[in-house]
């Protein structure tokens, strides 16, 4: 019997079938069959034995990093391109993806080739007049269909490559639309496999859905070496590239860019943006020091705590975690003494920046404690520190270089977990150590 071309695989379990069901035959997965080439080949036969080496044998070489000719991209990728490099740049559409590569691409004025799917070469070329781009170098190819474009990538080799996007592509193998998982796979490895062979260092754009990109970049986040999310409140001119995940360089790098009608600006020091200028301090508001890679960043947290007018309070937040603020209110409870169950809480992170790191805990909690007792913290004090279930407040790491770069922009004060409190002191910056959270509102209270 002739095998089929391509065969089904769970997305689940991993189970392949010959047809298309809506759920799983093996594991029972509602919707997560979706087509792939089947494998060729005849079972197991072993072949002859390669080599393998010892750890010692290997003389690791630095790698050589081509820089992009765009700082903060470069603070994002740990410090340039390596050949044969896999980037995927995910982000909301009209983010500013295309602006980006393109300005790159024209900085780097070496072989470079852009591939758009989604614009014409016109488009592409109307576009880096408006952004005054030196970039006469710039080949640029209009195409979708994959098997045609490794062979425009085979025949010039280029240094740089950006394919824009790859929910455009479509290869012939596959019958899937394009921009169904299986087209995105398909094309993703293909051209990894390309990249790796030729030594290109690529950029693959996808625009991420709603949903959490069914057909989006998630898929593909394991082929490729590097993932960058561009991210930021469209209504906000403000941007922010985050390497989710770095082969070549540490993750959780961030480079920031404001966009502007000449396209994207590096902003080499970040902090100013995330805070608000208010004339005089004002209730439920507290300056978080907060590290982002390798950066320390100053982030301004609002909470509001308001009466709830219905039988269940909201609890809502916005760029921090919810589950997290949940906590929080019940260790304020427990271990402060201030009950909140009949108020509304809402905390917001200021300039659309979100937070993960559990050193934001302090800052939260004292924004929440100033607006729900009407109290302002006075300017210039600021917090970090994690706070525990038992009450306790937890060091943060790195916290030399967030009181530094406190102390540089003017703070005056700095509220901190006791064991992060400097040995050296820090040059106009007078740091407030506290062991538990009853203590920190207490302190509150003295500002
Ligand atoms: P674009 O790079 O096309 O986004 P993506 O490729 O991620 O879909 O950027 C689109 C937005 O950027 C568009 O809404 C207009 C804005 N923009 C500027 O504000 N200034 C500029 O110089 C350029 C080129 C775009
Ligand atoms: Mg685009």
């Amino acid at each position: 019997m002739k095998k089929p071309k391509t065969a089904y695989v769970c997305s689940e379990c991993g189970a392949t079938a010959l047809q298309w069901f809506g759920a799983c035959p093996s594991c029972g997965a509602a919707g997560t069959l979706s087509e792939t080439i089947s494998e060729r080949g005849s079972g197991f036969r072993p072949k002859s034995a390669p080599s393998s080496v010892s750890l010692g044998e290997i003389q690791p070489k630095d790698v050589e990093r081509l820089p992009t000719g765009v700082a903060e991209l470069d603070r994002a990728l740990g410090g340039g391109l390596v050949a044969g490099q896999v980037v995927l740049l995910g982000g909301d559409p009209g983010i500013g993806k295309s602006t980006l590569l393109v300005q790159a691409l024209a900085a780097i004025a070496q072989s470079v080739l852009y591939v758009t799917g989604e614009e014409s070469v016109d488009q592409v070329a109307l576009r880096a007049r408006r952004l005054a781009l030196e970039a006469s170098a710039l080949r640029l190819l209009a195409e979708t269909q994959l098997e045609r474009v490794l062979g425009a990538l085979e025949a010039s080799r280029p240094r740089v490559a950006v394919i824009d996007s790859i929910q455009t592509l479509w290869s012939e193998s596959l019958q899937s639309a394009p921009g169904s998982v299986a087209q995105v796979r398909e094309c993703a490895a293909q051209l990894t496999r390309h990249a790796k062979r030729a030594g290109t260092a690529l950029f693959i754009v996808g625009h991420v859905t709603k949903e959490g990109a069914i057909a989006g970049p998630r898929v593909l986040e394991h082929i490729v070496d590097t993932v960058l999310y561009f991210e930021g409140d469209p209504h906000s001119a403000f941007r922010l590239v985050r390497a989710a995940k770095n082969r070549f360089g540490a993750v959780n790098e961030l480079g920031v860019f404001a966009m502007t009608e000449k396209g994207l600006r590096g902003v080499s020091n970040p902090s100013k943006l995330f805070l608000s200028d208010h004339d005089k301090p004002v209730p439920g508001s507290c300056v978080l020091a907060t590290l982002e890679g390798t950066r320390p960043l100053l982030v301004e947290i609002q909470a509001l705590v308001d009466p709830a007018h219905t039988p269940n309070a909201r609890r809502l937040s916005v760029g921090l975690e919810a589950n997290r603020l949940a906590m929080l209110l019940a260790v304020l409870h427990r271990h402060a003494g201030i009950a909140m169950w009949e108020q509304d809480v809402f905390v917001n992170a200021v300039g659309g920046v979100r937070i993960g790191e559990p050193a934001a805990d302090l800052a939260v909690c004292l924004a929440v404690v100033s607006s729900f007792s009407d109290k302002p913290i006075p300017a210039k004090v600021l917090a970090f520190g994690e706070i525990g279930l038992a009450g306790e407040v937890r060091p943060a790491t790195r916290g030399q270089d967030r009181l530094r770069e406190a102390a540089k922009l003017g703070f005056e004060r700095a509220v901190v977990p006791r064991a992060n409190q400097p040995k050296n002191k820090v040059p106009g910056l007078e740091v407030l150590p506290v062991e538990r959270i009853d203590q920190a509102v207490r302190l509150l209270r003295e500002l």
